[in-house]
């Protein structure tokens, strides 16, 4: 059977049984608790509660999944990313135990023909009972069936986030593997952590479609499946870049942008990792692929096909730039602080690529070095800094680091003899005084902001150190040096391109700003120009 017929033969069986077919909701979750859509019953969650569900109370869904937990385990047999849940759901106790088990049974044994090993059942602690009700259905149902008890861990699922409806489980396993995991909704986990029981309990399911193909198709491995098989020829059987690419298209489709934060970094890192690991020149043609496979039953893919790889090459680009540099690193000594703050890799990428190359990394060091530069940048955004800047907002940080971004351009472009002679920033706009005896020409403003925009598309992270006055001095910091002798000042570096003596705020990293404009240039005084530019 092919996996396409598989999703179609699991929705069909659940349509023929009066549920209404929903399509997947977006990878980005209308549930604000959680980053990313990880499990079906997310899109239905009010209709366990007080909601009345527009689709009746009985549904079932093939559901687009990401779930970053697993991401470590990307490569082993059954581990992915990505990956499609197929699910039927029941509110308000349209049905509960007996007919779940049932339903799961058939549709395992009957219409995939499949054995099952065993079923495992909670086992009971303090707060919830022993689940005797589902030993019970499941030995009337099939008395050769073994039945295995297992504890919260194993077998009680959700809330997902911190609130909603969550309740003990039974497991069917096939081949040694999970691959259906039913859940039967009693209570409503509140904020405070109580377990309420519902008046009305729901039925949630959820069986891997990557999983279930597998034992179907007799495969040892996901990746080996039809849902792969044209996925893997194109990334160079490449398990990581497989999943991984396929991930990020799914993401892109539903308007996941890489950045640095939230669930832009999470696709950031997939990308980052499929380009050090050397298969970023295939990324485009797996791409492809992967919008070919899954269009017919996905659409969105085919309809951001454009976007999707334009941001792939974006990525790819932005990153290839330091990526040798970086390499080159791990011959100087293998920083991971270096490697992070000047070559934008995330610390599991130096981990991974100093254990293919036998080198040891002190994460101790980094996360302590981290630790301190995490601290330093969380005092100066809030607002424990002296610098008299009106206020803290995103937009007047990316222009305080567009600051010295342009300080630093001009000194390449006009000479060193360019120091600060004032700066203010409004929400609006940066306005920076400087020593230079002339008007600037259009070709050395274009050089200028040619030159900050180049920094900013490298996407380097601002790096804030504490040191002694003399000591800033002496690695060539710009600014004031009229300290006390060994008192402490605060250094931003953006990696080599610019060091300055400054209390912040900045942005975390030059990516944030987008794109740098001057707008004007004028005389301020006698041999201080002044320039007005804005981050777009
Ligand atoms: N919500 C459960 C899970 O994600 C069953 O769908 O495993």
């Amino acid at each position: 059977m092919t996996s396409n017929e598989i999703r179609q033969k699991f929705l069909d069986f659940f349509k023929e049984r009066g549920h209404a077919v929903v399509s997947s909701s977006l990878l980005v979750p209308t549930d604000p608790s959680v980053l990313l859509t990880t499990a079906g019953m997310q899109q239905f969650k009010p209709y366990y509660l007080d909601e009345v569900s527009p689709y009746g109370n009985r549904t079932a869904s093939v559901q687009k999944c990401f779930r970053t937990s697993d991401i470590d385990e990307v490569g082993d047999e059954t581990h992915l990313t990505f990956f499609e849940m197929l699910g039927n759901f029941s509110f308000q106790g349209e049905y509960f135990k007996k007919e779940a088990i049932e339903y799961g049974y058939e549709f395992i044994t009957k219409e995939m023909g499949l054995k099952i090993d065993y079923v495992t059942i909670f086992e009971g602690d303090e707060k919830t009972e022993v689940d005797n009700e589902s030993e019970k259905i499941w030995k009337e149902l099939a008395s050769d069936i073994e039945i295995k008890k297992a504890g919260r861990e194993d077998n009680f699922w959700g809330p997902t986030g911190d609130e909603g409806p969550c309740g003990p489980t039974t497991e069917i396993y096939v081949n040694g593997i999970e691959i259906w995991n039913i859940v039967f909704n009693e209570y409503n986990r509140n904020k405070e952590g109580d377990y309420i029981k519902l008046s009305k309990p729901g039925i949630d399911t959820g069986m891997g479609l990557e999983r279930l193909v597998m034992v179907m198709q007799g495969k040892n491995n996901i990746f080996e499946t039809d849902l792969f098989a044209s996925v893997m020829e194109v990334a160079e059987n490449s398990r990581i870049a497989a999943d991984h690419l396929r991930g990020a298209v799914f993401l892109l489709a539903d308007g996941i942008t890489p950045s640095n934060s939230g669930r832009g970094y999470i696709l950031r890192r997939l990308l980052r990792r499929v380009v050090a690991k050397g298969f970023g020149d295939f990324m485009e043609k797996t791409a492809s692929v992967v919008i070919e496979n899954y269009k017919n039953f996905y659409p969105e893919l085919e309809q951001n096909k454009n976007k999707i790889f334009e941001e792939l090459k974006k990525e790819k680009e932005i990153f290839d730039k330091t990526l040798q540099k970086g390499l080159k690193e791990f011959e100087r000594g293998a920083d991971p602080f270096v490697l992070f703050s000047t070559y934008g890799f995330p610390l599991e990428l130096t981990l991974e690529i100093a254990k293919e190359k036998g080198i040891k990394i002190d994460v101790e060091k980094f996360n302590e070095e981290m630790k301190k530069h995490q601290e330093l940048s969380r005092t100066a955004s809030a607002g424990m800094f002296k610098s008299g800047l009106a206020d803290t907002t995103e937009e007047t940080k990316k222009l305080h680091t567009a600051t010295h971004l342009l300080l630093a351009a001009l000194r390449r472009v006009l000479g060193g003899h360019v120091v600060q002679r004032g700066s203010n920033i409004t929400a609006e706009r940066l306005r920076l005084d400087f020593s230079h005896p002339e008007k600037l020409s259009d070709k050395e403003k274009q050089e200028v902001e040619k030159i900050v925009n180049e920094e900013i598309k490298k996407d380097l992270p601002m790096i804030c150190e504490e040191m002694t006055a003399d000591e800033a001095k002496e690695k060539g910091a710009l600014g004031v040096f009229e300290h006390k002798y060994g008192e402490k000042v605060k250094v931003y570096a953006v990696g080599g391109f610019s060091r300055e003596i400054c209390s912040g705020p900045h942005a975390d990293r030059t990516g944030e700003l987008g794109k740098f404009r001057i707008i004007k240039e004028e005389a301020s005084s006698a041999g201080v120009r002044r320039i007005k530019a804005v981050v777009i």
